[in-house]
């Protein structure tokens, strides 16, 4: 019979449980992923006490308490602090989340912290987002054109603008794409959520004449057609936009200009 086991350094093992604080009557745990590839050793989940009496509401706020004053050692990205940057994604109990505004309230018991899944880790909760900004780049997400540049202005309708709606508030945070099952099996070949949600940003802008070229470029039984309408890309994006929706436009416009 058949053996499959994980890796030997996919083991996640019980790491260090820190000092409650003293005097607190409102305290929260959080498990947090912590993997360090210098030490060569296996990960870990450390546990760390909140005293939510002295802690802001988001997870950010006790991700950044954990770190100034128990355990400076803790990596994680971030920089907005409002959900602009799209830099703090990770997985928070269960679900790809922004951590700064995720509220520690919307957690019921523990606050289960881990980087985004089926990235490769570069440390704690950082996942290396390369591949995953590569695909974007391919996309050639700016405008194409050949008429030349008008002295001031690329003019567009407010109808047309309007059909960027929903689109264009894409912050590159990457929860969907890290929470499609068809990306973690073939994140090599399909596109993901994501880069589609741009690549149809920039086919359906009214100003852009490489719709053609757009198309050609995605006809491929992977790079688009590895979407399944599983949904999780549309359930996860923690700014309401709607990837599948663009994935699914992207399918019936390569099928029309085919008919
Ligand atoms: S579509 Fe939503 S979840 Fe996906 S990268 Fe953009 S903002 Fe993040
Ligand atoms: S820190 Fe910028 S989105 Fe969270």
């Amino acid at each position: 019979m058949v053996q499959f086991n994980l890796p030997q350094n996919s083991r996640i093992r019980v790491g260090k449980t820190w000092p409650k604080p003293e005097g607190a009557s409102r305290l929260k745990r959080f498990n947090i992923y912590r993997w360090d590839p210098d030490t060569g050793e296996n990960p870990r989940l450390d546990t760390y006490w909140i005293d939510l009496d002295k802690c802001g509401p988001m997870v950010l706020d006790a991700l950044i308490k954990i770190k100034n004053e128990i355990d400076p050692t803790l990596t994680f990205r971030r920089s907005c602090r409002e959900g602009i940057c799209g830099s703090c994604t990770m997985n928070i109990d269960g679900g790809n989340h922004l951590a700064c505004i995720h509220g520690i309230d919307e957690v019921r018991g523990d606050v289960n912290i881990y980087p985004l899944p089926h990235m490769p880790v570069v440390k704690d909760l950082i996942p290396d987002l390369t591949h995953f900004y590569a695909q974007h780049a391919s996309v050639n997400p700016y405008l194409m054109t050949e008429t030349p540049a008008p002295g001031k202005e690329w003019r567009q309708s407010i109808e047309d603008r309007k059909k960027l709606d929903g689109l264009y508030e894409c912050i590159l945070c990457a929860a969907c794409s890290t929470s499609c099952p068809s990306y973690w099996w073939n994140a090599d070949r399909y596109l993901g959520p994501a880069a589609l949600l741009h690549a149809y940003r920039w086919i359906i802008d009214s100003r852009d004449e490489a719709t053609g070229e757009r198309l050609d470029a995605l006809e491929d039984p992977f790079k688009v057609y590895r979407c399944h309408a599983i949904m999780n890309c549309t359930n996860t994006c923690p700014k309401g936009l709607n990837p599948a929706k663009a994935i699914a436009e992207i399918k019936h416009l390569m099928v029309d200009r085919m008919v």
